[in-house]
């Protein structure tokens, strides 16, 4: 066991933890953070879809020596903090077009289309296109993608 230290919505974590170790499990299995989803842990299904420094990540694919004491993961759980309110617009977005069915992969659709708007921001765009939200292959058995596509593009408008 090897001690790793980074930051989680917010707060800084120390664990032990073997070093080869997928930063899913820790999230997880050691530190009960449950809102990053376990489906395929290759890296394709995109359940666990996270935030590491503000970017998106799969922490099925990365392990947990990979990260820095000053990295910050977020999850779906931190969401709203990091806009300073109880639910993040993207998730009301959420709630508005009761996207969700069995829900299992919506923590990271969400966390994933967050991720694209800040992208889009950051080139100065403020509209999501259909071919914009093409680009974000998270998978969802129950086949909600009309509403993942509305909510997304009335949560961006809101961010
Ligand atoms: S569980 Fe991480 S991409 Fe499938
Ligand atoms: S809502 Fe069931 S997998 Fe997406």
């Amino acid at each position: 066991m090897v001690h790793h230290t980074f930051k989680v919505n917010g707060a800084r974590v120390d664990v032990e933890a073997p070093d080869d170790l997928q930063v899913l499990w820790v999230l997880r299995d050691l530190l009960g953070v449950h809102g990053p989803k376990y489906g395929c842990a290759v890296n394709v299904c995109k359940a666990c879809t996270s935030h590491l420094n503000g970017e998106v990540f799969n922490p099925c694919f990365k392990a947990v020596k990979e990260l820095k004491p000053d990295d910050e993961i977020t999850t779906i759980e931190g969401l709203p903090a990091t806009v300073g309110k109880d639910l993040h617009p993207m998730q009301e977005a959420w709630l508005e077009y009761d996207v969700a069915q069995c829900g299992y992969c919506q923590p990271g659709q969400i966390m994933a289309a967050v991720a694209k708007v800040k992208e889009l921001r950051a080139k100065g765009r403020r509209t999501v296109t259909d071919a914009d939200i093409d680009e974000i292959r998270n998978i969802c058995r129950c086949g909600t993608y009309p509403r993942i596509r509305a909510a997304i593009k009335a949560g961006a408008a809101r961010m």
